[in-house]
């Protein structure tokens, strides 16, 4: 099900971003950063109306337009349906596309079920590579720029995140592998790694064991997620025109 909830000005001359995982976290923050860079915002998420009103509220201050869509991105009906109808209502071409909706669900290997384990991949790997597809349909004529999020658990495995770091080692091998297979069409594909990020996904985590990682983190803190959104803004306009393929990472200096 699908469902467009906030109409934006459907005449501005604005480029358009589309931001999945928006109404939260790390999505909401690259939606605001967006804005500030002068774009129109589409957010794709789960939550309706209620779950989105507050990156409305916070994109419309930074002079953006905000639609929202409900969608399940790891449902591909969903996501092929939400694509239509951003295109065809909207009418505007997309210029970038940042893919943070993802999740965690954590566990030790030996009595994780498959079931937990399939969770996690579906809407991180699956997920991503839906949205990826149909935005690579969209911006096959026109170029642009995706940003996936991946994470440091992708490039260096953690112990009790065996379904998490699969899957985010699986957005590493993607962005280098999409960055290959659409250069050609002017669409570059990055990923930005964050580490630690004070949102509700490292809210989940056990209070000690969130102490005793930020011992390890160089900085001696965790990130804000306004600090990951200017590496995604910087990855999905015209100042990074001539990177593609690349992960980077914003974490404090936990894998230097
Ligand atoms: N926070 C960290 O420490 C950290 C570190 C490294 C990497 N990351 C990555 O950064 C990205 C954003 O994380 P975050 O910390 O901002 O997470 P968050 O605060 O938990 O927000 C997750 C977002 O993803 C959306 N979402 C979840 N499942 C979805 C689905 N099936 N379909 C559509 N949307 C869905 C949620 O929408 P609803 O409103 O519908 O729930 C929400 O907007 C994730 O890919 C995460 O793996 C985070």
């Amino acid at each position: 099900m699908v469902e467009e909830k906030i109409v934006a000005d459907q005449s501005s001359a604005r480029p358009v971003a589309l931001i999945t995982g928006a109404s939260r976290g790390i999505g909401q923050s690259s939606a605001v950063a967006m804005a500030e860079a002068g774009f129109d915002i589409v957010g794709f998420s789960q939550s309706g109306d209620s779950g989105n009103s507050e990156t409305c509220r916070l994109v419309n201050l930074a002079g953006g337009a905000y639609v929202t869509h409900k969608v399940n991105v790891a449902v591909e009906s969903d996501v092929r349906s939400a694509f239509r109808s951003l295109l065809t209502a909207n009418g505007r071409r997309l210029h970038a596309v940042v893919v943070s909706a993802g999740i965690t669900s954590d566990g030790l290997a030996a009595t994780m079920s498959a079931d937990r384990f399939d969770s996690v991949i579906a809407v991180n790997l699956r997920g991503t590579f839906l949205v990826c597809r149909e935005a690579i349909k969209a911006m096959r004529k026109t170029g642009g720029a995706i940003v996936l999020l991946s994470s440091t658990s992708g490039v260096s495995g953690q112990a009790g995140q065996v379904n998490y770091s699969a899957s985010k080692g699986g957005v590493n091998a993607m962005t280098q592998a999409l960055a290959k297979e659409v250069a050609g069409l002017g669409i570059r594909v990055n990923a930005v790694a964050p580490g630690f990020t004070e949102t509700d996904m490292f809210r989940r985590m056990d209070v000690k064991a969130r102490n005793g990682l930020i011992q390890h983190i160089p900085l001696q803190r965790v990130a804000k997620p306004e600090e990951v959104a200017r590496a995604v803004r910087f990855l999905a306009t015209e100042e990074s025109s001539y990177i593609t393929g690349q992960i980077l990472p914003v974490d404090g200096g936990l894998t230097a």
